[in-house]
């Protein structure tokens, strides 16, 4: 189930770097497909077929964008990894991406996925796609990425580090930075598999929930798990003084509020009757026991 979903994924981002028009340079495509091209969960491109799945039986309307929503994450890792950000050298169990090309490498390389993520929507979305649920795709997607979205959260995390900051505070730049993107991916996929406003508006609330709770579990792992299981380092929000979950609530709490949002998502998926084995999955894989 996911996994089959991951194949499709890795499969068509490897089509995505080998389109003719890199011709201009190797050096920048070989940077934007080291980082996007590594292993990984793709909870988020798998979120944006399996959602537009939900509502329309298939998920090739959401293709284009699943493939640009994995190019803007694999963006805002590699820009959160950099030397002025969160300095980090580890990143999918392989070397940062401003480790292995350089500083001006890695920053040419996150501004071009970002632009390719959004192109590579209006390229691969089906022709039979209107053109105004099209734009409004587009629309969240430019929005997840800029001032309003990751941006706007990850400007809030750094000027955040060395301070005490209020619940409220905290919750901004969790919504903002990591949210952002799972909102894009649900409820942009909701609109291309065609549900309706009330759908959207009930999906979006199932995406808000699931991307604060993903980011509290990140929060919970750079605590609790491993170098080898995480693919990157460990214990670095406690090292830069970061304001986290775990920092403001401590490590019990923190848990008891992951699963709490969990059980939200599920509720939330009872009350619109959805039945996905794929989100069901995700969410099993998102617990971490008391
Ligand atoms: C890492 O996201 C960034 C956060 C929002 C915490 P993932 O944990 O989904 O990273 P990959 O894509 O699997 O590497
Ligand atoms: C995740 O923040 C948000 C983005 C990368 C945009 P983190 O800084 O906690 O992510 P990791 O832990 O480095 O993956
Ligand atoms: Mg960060
Ligand atoms: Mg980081
Ligand atoms: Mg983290």
């Amino acid at each position: 189930m996911l996994k089959e979903y991951i194949g499709i994924i890795e499969k068509e981002l490897e089509n995505c770097f080998e389109d003719s028009r890199f011709f201009i340079h190797q050096e920048i495509k070989e940077a934007m497909a080291y980082t996007t091209l590594l292993p990984s969960k793709k909870l988020r491109a798998i979120f944006a077929l399996e959602t537009c799945k939900v509502f329309s039986g298939s998920y090739e309307n959401a293709l284009g964008l699943a493939l640009g929503i994995e190019m803007l994450h694999s963006q805002s890792l590699i820009h959160d990894d950099l030397p002025s950000m969160d300095n980090d050298d580890l990143r999918r169990g392989k070397a940062s991406n401003h480790k292995v090309f350089g500083e001006a490498t890695a920053i040419l390389a996150g501004d071009a996925l970002i632009s390719y993520g959004a192109q590579t929507i209006l390229e691969k979305t089906p022709e039979n796609v209107d053109k105004e649920t099209l734009c409004k795709v587009l629309n969240a997607y430019l929005t997840a990425a800029g001032a309003f979205g990751i941006v706007g959260g990850q400007i809030a995390d750094i000027n955040a580090e060395n301070k005490k900051i209020t619940q409220e505070e905290l919750d901004f730049i969790h919504k903002y930075k990591t949210s952002a993107l799972f909102e894009l991916a649900i409820t942009s996929g909701a609109m291309l598999g065609g549900a309706n406003s009330q759908e959207i508006s009930d999906i979006a609330k199932f995406a808000k929930a699931f991307g604060l709770a993903f980011q509290i579990r990140d929060d919970i792992l750079d605590v609790i798990s491993n170098e080898e299981e995480l693919g990157k380092t460990i214990g670095k929000d406690a090292k830069a003084n970061k304001s986290t979950y775990v920092t403001f609530w401590g490590l019990d709490t923190a848990k008891e509020k992951l699963l709490n949002l969990l059980k939200e998502c599920y509720d939330i998926m009872d009350f619109m009757g959805i039945k996905s084995n794929v989100y069901k999955s995700i969410l099993e894989k998102m617990e971490i026991k008391k």
